[in-house]
């Protein structure tokens, strides 16, 4: 009987230097192979609004597609850890945020919701965190802010960032989330950031020194028609996608990838 992977066990990874292996997931194929070859986290990231979708931002994304793909995901995983994430607009008060992340739990069967922002999303957190719901939270690059953030660019890169992501990571941690994404923030700040906190940060774009790193699938199997430094091509040269997804996860473990040449200043 395989183990499923729960919170207790990506807090004991991050404690005793195992990294975690994430990818975004967003469909029952995908994910039984993840899931077979040893990917400890999928992500049903709302970048299928750019993926699936094809649209240029993850904006029109609804909560019926998120409960649709995270279902998909989650009824075939007999390991890895389901994290669904809640829609642009999905949140937009406390009690709207419970609403809807007891959906994902509850009809989805997510394992944890992620939520993009800092301290301003500190009491949606708290809420949902005390009614039973495992929180994520998203800082740095958060794609549902990409027109405040004028594009998809590095975050983070000045000091004053730098503290401000920082102070917004201890209080989504003080206020119950129990993991955090960090997306393209320089390695040193990921650091940082990975060192102070208690809680698993899973990175993309975010350095080698992350506690798990996460990919979007797509990318790393060469489907997208963009290149993104952050991310590898690791279907190329293998005769399989389940070849690629093993290599992913032992390079991810052994810290082969990401390397220097991934990460951001
Ligand atoms: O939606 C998504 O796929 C994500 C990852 C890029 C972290 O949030």
């Amino acid at each position: 009987m395989t183990q499923k992977i729960t919170i207790t066990t990506l807090k004991q990874m991050k404690s005793t230097g195992e990294k975690i292996a994430c990818l975004t997931s967003y469909d029952a194929s995908f994910a039984k192979l993840q899931d077979e070859t040893g990917v400890d986290v999928l992500l049903v990231g709302d970048s299928l609004g750019m993926v699936l979708h094809g649209d240029e931002t993850t904006l029109n994304v609804t909560m019926t597609d998120m409960i649709y793909h995270t279902g998909l995901v989650s009824k075939v995983c007999q390991r890895a850890f389901v994290i669904s994430d809640m829609p642009y607009e999905s949140y937009t008060s406390a009690m709207q945020a419970l609403e809807n992340a007891k959906r994902l739990f509850n009809e989805a069967n997510a394992d944890m919701v992620k939520l993009e922002g800092g301290a301003e999303i500190s009491e949606a957190v708290s809420m949902i965190t005390e009614a039973g719901i495992p929180v994520c939270g998203h800082l740095g690059l958060m794609p549902q802010s990409i027109h405040e953030l004028g594009g998809y660019r590095v975050q983070a890169k000045t000091e004053a960032e730098a503290k401000k992501l920082k102070q917004d990571a201890l209080s989504l941690q003080a206020s119950g989330a129990d993991c955090l994404v960090l997306e393209c923030v320089p390695a040193k700040v990921a650091t940082e950031v990975s060192d102070m906190l208690d809680i698993p940060v899973i990175g993309i774009g975010a350095g080698v020194d992350c506690d798990g790193q996460v990919l979007v699938v797509y990318d790393m199997l060469g489907l997208s028609d963009k290149e993104f430094k952050f991310s590898k091509n690791f279907l190329s040269g293998k005769g399989s996608i389940a070849d690629a997804l093993k290599d992913y996860v032992t390079a991810v473990k052994d810290n082969s990838f990401p390397s220097a040449s991934h990460s951001y200043e």
